[in-house]
């Protein structure tokens, strides 16, 4: 249902488990970029019909979750820092083509692939995490990001034939699978 390429590695989770808080900072960063990314989307494609109402709510759900993630560091008194991040953005955004109207479906695929890969991520912390607290708000992140890929993916099928969005779609996902496996060797929550 998430057109993912690949599934998250077995052993990812052993790899970040002992760098939870790092994770927690990289996920709240990650917040605040999502609502950042559909913000410029508003500004860009006001025009686009469905664009400026439903990815405006995703600015406000974003948001929400990112000041969520505020409170969650707080609780554990870790300080939100810079954080390099994993090369998985930048390597996924290398591959929107330059020139619209194809910039556009890339944007929303590209925009749609991240939330998959991490509502993907957040069922796997949801399932392990040893704190209760933080499991039950990865299982109800698992949702409202599921919720995004389907809001993304759906916008880009409104605009574009079923066709090319699927063969994009299918490019998309196998470009980030390797912008994941780029990052092999950081603990992210887009690291491989
Ligand atoms: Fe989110
Ligand atoms: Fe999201």
């Amino acid at each position: 249902m998430l057109n993912l390429a690949e599934p998250t590695r077995p052993g990812w989770y052993d790899f970040i488990e002992d760098h939870l808080d790092l994770i927690l900072i990289d996920h709240a960063h990650l917040e605040k970029r999502a609502a950042s990314t559909a913000l410029s989307m508003v500004f860009r494609y006001t025009g686009r019909e469905g664009v400026p109402r439903q990815l405006g709510e995703v600015v406000q759900e974003e948001m929400e979750h990112f000041t969520r993630m505020l409170d969650i560091l707080e609780e554990r008194d870790v300080e939100l820092r810079r954080l390099e991040p994993a090369p998985y953005a930048k390597e996924l955004v290398a591959a929107i083509r330059p020139e619209e109207p194809h910039k556009f479906l890339d944007k929303l695929l590209v925009a749609g692939l991240i939330e998959a890969r991490s509502c993907e991520r957040f069922s796997i912390l949801g399932e392990h995490v040893d704190d209760d607290g933080l499991a039950a708000f990865y299982r109800e992140l698992f949702e409202a990001e599921a919720n995004h890929y389907t809001l993304y993916t759906g916008l880009a099928r409104r605009h574009f034939p079923q066709q090319e969005v699927e063969n994009r779609l299918d490019e998309l996902a196998h470009i980030e699978v390797e912008a994941l496996k780029a990052g092999c060797e950081i603990p992210r929550l887009h690291s491989w």
